[in-house]
């Protein structure tokens, strides 16, 4: 199968850890409608670790765990599908998961086989516990083989947290996206070392087989699996981080508990007109202003998108305010000569203001800490 958009959805993992069942899940996918999650383009629908029993059964297969999952995977993917959702779930390549379940390592086509009767629709696959004599590149071909004969498309998520510079292999795989870095935590400092990760790995972002920054931490606001002493993260941070997240192009999968939602995670999260920069169809990496004193914690970056407009954030990681004579763009490094007559017209995707571009150069306001403003610019007569 091919996957031409980032994918979208909500997985387990960073609110509620082990604390699966089947109720939470179908709890879930009804919040994702009746959200209007779905809508947005939320559609994956994934169960992290901790499914499954410990030991398998006498035929070697995979138990999800009565206690959590009663009435068994199939009918949860039922549930899921009845929505309108797709179902996704997890294993790992090494010997056990990362919290010591069984993993699929020697079990690959039985387990894709299991995959295919329960009729999931995306597969993440750990690398915790691993043979240390068998390459990664190669752990992931053997499941991605299994997944694609088992006679259903099921997406590939690999999960190596960018290690053993699987940048340099993933694509050989047949994984649909691969966590590029480690794993997120409820908290500014994670978001932003996530975020600055990805200079050097934007060039391995594509079709096909997208860049995944981990997770999203909007809305947890401190509670959950992923939080920490310090998750204090800010309305502003969590805007930069999903803001950071769709200019770089990265999966979207929602992390916190959608049956509790504030308004302002609904506003972040639902957010169209930043999804529609992460989900742009024409897929181009970003490019840099190189302004006065561009750095990695204050930056512009664009992108060029489908249809002829360009995306423009700018971003200020650090832990000083970001003025004007810091960072700039001119147009003549975006492309648009003063020859051309043509200037831009920015709509900032957060407030709704409106800024029309003169004199060739976009000096951004003010921008206090850890902000960010993303900006669709149209090309319009000077
Ligand atoms: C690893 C992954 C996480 C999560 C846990 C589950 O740490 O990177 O995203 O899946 O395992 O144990």
């Amino acid at each position: 199968m091919t996957v031409v958009r980032p994918p979208m959805g909500w997985n387990s993992w960073n609110t509620f850890g082990t604390h699966i069942d089947e109720q939470l899940i179908k709890d879930t996918a009804d919040k994702m409608v009746s959200e209007g999650l779905l809508d947005c383009g939320y559609n994956y629908l994934v169960i992290d670790d901790c499914w499954a029993l410990r030991e398998r059964d006498n035929n070697g297969k995979l138990v999800p765990d009565p206690a959590k999952f009663p009435g068994g995977m199939k009918a949860v993917a039922d549930y899921v599908h009845s929505k309108g959702l797709k179902f996704g779930m997890y294993s790992c390549c090494g010997a056990v998961t990362c919290t010591g379940y069984p993993s699929s390592f020697g079990h690959e086509f039985d387990d894709a086989a299991s995959f295919a009767e329960w009729e999931i629709d995306f597969l993440k696959y750990d690398y915790c516990f691993r043979d240390q004599n068998v390459p990664g590149e190669v752990l992931y071909r053997r499941m991605s083989i299994a997944l694609a004969n088992c006679g259903r498309d099921i997406l590939f998520s690999a999960c190596n947290w960018g290690s053993d510079n699987s940048q340099n292999w993933i694509k050989t795989t047949g994984a649909h996206m691969w966590r590029s870095t480690g794993d997120i935590f409820d908290g500014w400092g994670s978001i932003r070392d996530l975020i600055k990760k990805q200079f050097a790995l934007q060039t391995t972002n594509g079709h096909g087989c997208f860049n995944d920054m981990d997770m999203l931490v909007v809305g947890m606001n401190g509670t959950g699996n992923v939080a920490k002493n310090d998750s204090n993260v800010s309305f502003e941070e969590y805007k930069t981080h999903f803001s950071a997240w769709c200019m770089f192009g990265s999966p979207l999968m929602i992390g916190c508990d959608i049956r509790n939602m504030t308004e302002e995670t609904k506003k972040i999260l639902m957010n169209r007109d930043v999804i529609a920069i992460g989900q742009d169809p024409l897929y181009t990496q970003p490019f840099y202003a190189h302004g006065a004193k561009h750095t990695e914690d204050k930056f512009i970056a664009c992108r060029l998108l489908d249809g002829g407009d360009i995306a423009i954030g700018v971003f200020n990681l650090s832990d000083t305010p970001l003025n004007y004579w810091n960072c700039y763009l001119t147009l003549n490094e975006i492309g648009i000569d003063i020859s051309s007559g043509k200037t831009l017209k920015m709509r900032e995707l957060w407030t709704g203001d409106e800024i029309t571009v003169k004199n060739e150069i976009f000096r951004p306001e003010k921008l206090e800490p850890h902000c960010c403003r993303l900006y669709r610019a149209s090309v319009v007569d000077a």
